[in-house]
């Protein structure tokens, strides 16, 4: 595997050559596992409101609390693009507040690129944050920001015209400039139209398998969140119930006294304790 830092560029050409494996992380440690795991990106996705934040959606997240988690990831990410996602009206009010805050992901965050959801209505802001030089990734289908319009989080583009609407969006988003998109939650059949029809990857999440490439969040794949764990999640693994079990050991030892052991205390020479007894101390055992 090489060293070199995935660029933008790379992600562009990778259409029709490979598939693009990309995760979210919101923190030097996840990021580093990601990396070390082989992803290509990471994703410092929103989902941080609900997986991390404790949140009910991802619209109250803010600014301020993205960028925190996005320098945390790319400070231990050397060579996954980081992509940092753009919260809730941080890009819909104006072109000059979307490249400002755009902005911040890269200087700040030190992000090399930003996503951001919708399609047409956004496509006018997309063109200004990539003019001004930052990556934009876009976001069609389940638009998490969008659950009150949407009335939930639901499979999207399910009738032709939702469909052709869809398509329609994700030809703008090109046109303005992003260099990849994220189709979430929309019928495989549809995604597979989308996917042959732009020429940027796209990358899916409950997208069916026909994309350039995929996304999950961290928590999902590790089975880390069980609140709520929709129909395209697979999990991996169980860390959640293995956390769970480990700290519920720790708990026992610690109540019984079985932790902590010699193994895993430190000790004093016999000399310094003689010299603490003579000092006419309370008795100290030795263990
Ligand atoms: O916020 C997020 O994690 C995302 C991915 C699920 C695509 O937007």
């Amino acid at each position: 595997m090489s060293e070199k830092r995935l660029t933008v560029p790379d992600v562009r050409q990778s259409k029709g050559q490979r598939k693009l494996v990309v995760i979210t992380a919101y923190d030097a440690s996840q990021s580093y596992i990601a990396e070390s795991a082989g992803a290509d990106m990471i994703l410092v996705g929103d989902s941080l409101g609900m997986v991390v934040l404790g949140l009910e959606d991802t619209v109250s997240v803010t600014m301020d609390q993205m960028i925190h988690h996005t320098a945390a990831v790319s400070r231990s990410a050397n060579r996954c693009l980081v992509i940092g996602d753009m919260p809730f009206l941080s890009y819909q009010v104006s072109a000059a507040e979307a490249v400002t805050n755009a902005g911040r992901f890269l200087k700040e965050g030190r992000a090399q690129a930003v996503k951001l959801e919708g399609g047409r209505e956004v496509a006018a802001n997309v063109r200004a944050i990539v003019d001004a030089g930052i990556p934009v990734m876009g976001h069609l289908g389940l638009t998490p920001q969008h659950v009150a319009r949407l009335g939930g989080f639901k499979v999207q583009a399910k009738t032709a015209l939702a469909a052709k609407d869809l398509l329609d969006d994700a030809l703008a988003l090109t046109e303005a400039g992003c260099f990849a998109v994220v189709l979430e939650c929309v019928p495989s059949p549809v995604a597979e139209m989308v996917t042959k029809a732009v020429p940027i990857p796209t990358i899916g999440i409950g997208a069916g398998p026909h994309c350039d490439g995929q996304v999950l969040v961290y928590h999902d794949v590790l089975g880390l969140y069980d609140r709520f764990t929709p129909k395209f999640v697979k999990r991996y693994a169980e860390i959640g119930a293995q956390a769970r079990q480990a700290i519920a050991s720790y708990a026992d030892e610690v109540r019984s006294g079985a932790f902590p052991d010699s193994a895993h205390s430190f000790n004093m020479s016999e000399a310094e304790l003689e010299a603490l007894r003579a000092a006419g101390l309370p008795e100290i055992k030795t263990s």
